[in-house]
């Protein structure tokens, strides 16, 4: 995987552990940037015969990338408002209004369905007890009769740990709730295979793990779904018809396109692919084994300087990341960053490691270095 180094321009100046918030860009990018640019000067209004069907092939190649079938996987700007189409597709009745997720869901996930409450819905968070972990049996014992969404995240944001998705996922079916996932901090770094987790919706983005920018973010619906689910933000591509142009109520597209709504971001699903070339070619596996290897060798090395390690410590529990605590550890990351180690800090985790394909122990000894004198030094 080292070979691939000298693809990433940004790995010749600086150490990147970022790519939890932004993957560092291949230079595939540039050169599918340039080509959007080529398409658009040359082609003009012509260029939509090849732009409508790579909206189509990008689904299709995230879906291969998530064990999902052809044909399932749409693409969207980002997951906020992928999470706004999903809540889009319900009704809430008194009998059924309830939306079951954990306080360890990034932020504007819960934006997104707490804003439900307008509209009839009554959000319920389950907390986390030690902001590392969920207790999985109790997410599980808040779903009832009354649920009709239940929101995972499979990765956490805050500490890398992976829920047992396919666990809370049957318990909300066999309740009839939805079970929507939010993977985005998993996909490109953790196996994800949407079949055996047998969720409803399952959405993620290209910004970080993928490398491929922002703009491209995407959503898995389950086969069933598709002709049936009736989402009420839409917009022309969402018609069986879109060239049609007809003035009355829209008569959904019976494919997953019925999920895009208006315009694709054209330049960002050009961006997304030279990222996610190298997830499909290096393969999930190896890519994971590497990030076990790498993000244990960042915990033995933060316990040796007598850290909090805020990650779970067992393998099969952790992401790609790590998160690092200790008094000073937030003007620790601002030196850091200007030393070009490419990290950030949260609140309440601590400095956010993230190992990727491209990153060399070296690399990962050479931070933990610096993070030991900087603390020294205060
Ligand atoms: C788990 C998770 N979900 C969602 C997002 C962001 O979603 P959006 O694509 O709406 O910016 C992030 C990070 O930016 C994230 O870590």
């Amino acid at each position: 995987m080292a070979r691939v180094r000298d693809d990433f321009p940004t790995l010749a100046h600086s150490t990147h552990l970022i790519s939890h918030s932004l993957g560092a860009m291949p230079k595939g990018g540039y050169e599918r940037l340039k080509a959007f640019g080529d398409a658009w000067v040359n082609q003009s209004i012509e260029a939509w015969r090849e732009w409508l069907p790579m909206v189509r092939r990008t689904g299709d190649e995230i879906a291969g990338l998530i064990g999902a079938p052809a044909g399932t996987v749409a693409v969207h700007q980002n997951v906020s408002s992928w999470m706004g189409i999903i809540a889009s597709c319900l009704t809430y009745t008194p009998e059924r209004n309830r939306v079951v997720y954990t306080d360890m869901n990034f932020p504007s996930v819960h934006y997104v369905w707490k804003e439900q409450e307008r509209l009839g819905a009554r959000v319920d968070i389950v907390r986390s007890d030690d902001r590392i972990t969920v207790d999985t049996q109790k997410f599980i014992d808040a779903i009832d009769d009354r649920t009709a969404a239940v929101v995972v995240e499979l990765v956490l944001f805050r500490s890398g740990y992976i829920q047992d998705a396919k666990a809370i996922c049957r318990a909300a079916q066999a309740k009839g709730a939805l079970a929507i996932i939010d993977a985005y901090q998993a996909v490109g770094t953790v196996p994800v295979d949407v079949v055996d987790i047998d969720c409803d919706f399952l959405t993620g983005g290209s910004v970080k793990w993928l490398c491929g920018g922002p703009g491209a973010a995407y959503c898995y619906v389950k086969q069933e779904h598709i002709r049936r689910m009736e989402p009420y933000l839409c917009g022309w591509f969402s018609h069986e018809a879109p060239f049609g142009f007809v003035f009355d109520r829209i008569r959904y597209s019976k494919d997953v396109s019925r999920f895009l709504g208006g315009t694709p971001s054209i330049p960002a699903i050009y961006a997304s692919a030279a990222g996610r070339s190298y997830i499909r070619d290096i393969g999930i596996r190896r890519i994971r084994e590497k990030s076990i290897r790498q993000t244990g060798l960042l915990i033995e090395m933060a316990d040796d300087l007598g850290l909090k390690v805020n990650t779970p410590r067992h393998p099969s529990q952790r992401g790609g990341m790590v998160c690092v605590d200790f008094p000073g550890a937030e003007e620790a990351h601002r030196r850091l960053l200007k030393r070009r180690f490419l990290l950030d800090y949260r609140p309440r985790c601590g400095i956010r490691l993230s190992p990727h394909f491209y990153t060399t122990d070296a690399e990962l000894e050479a931070v933990m270095k610096e993070i030991s004198r900087l603390r020294r030094a205060t």
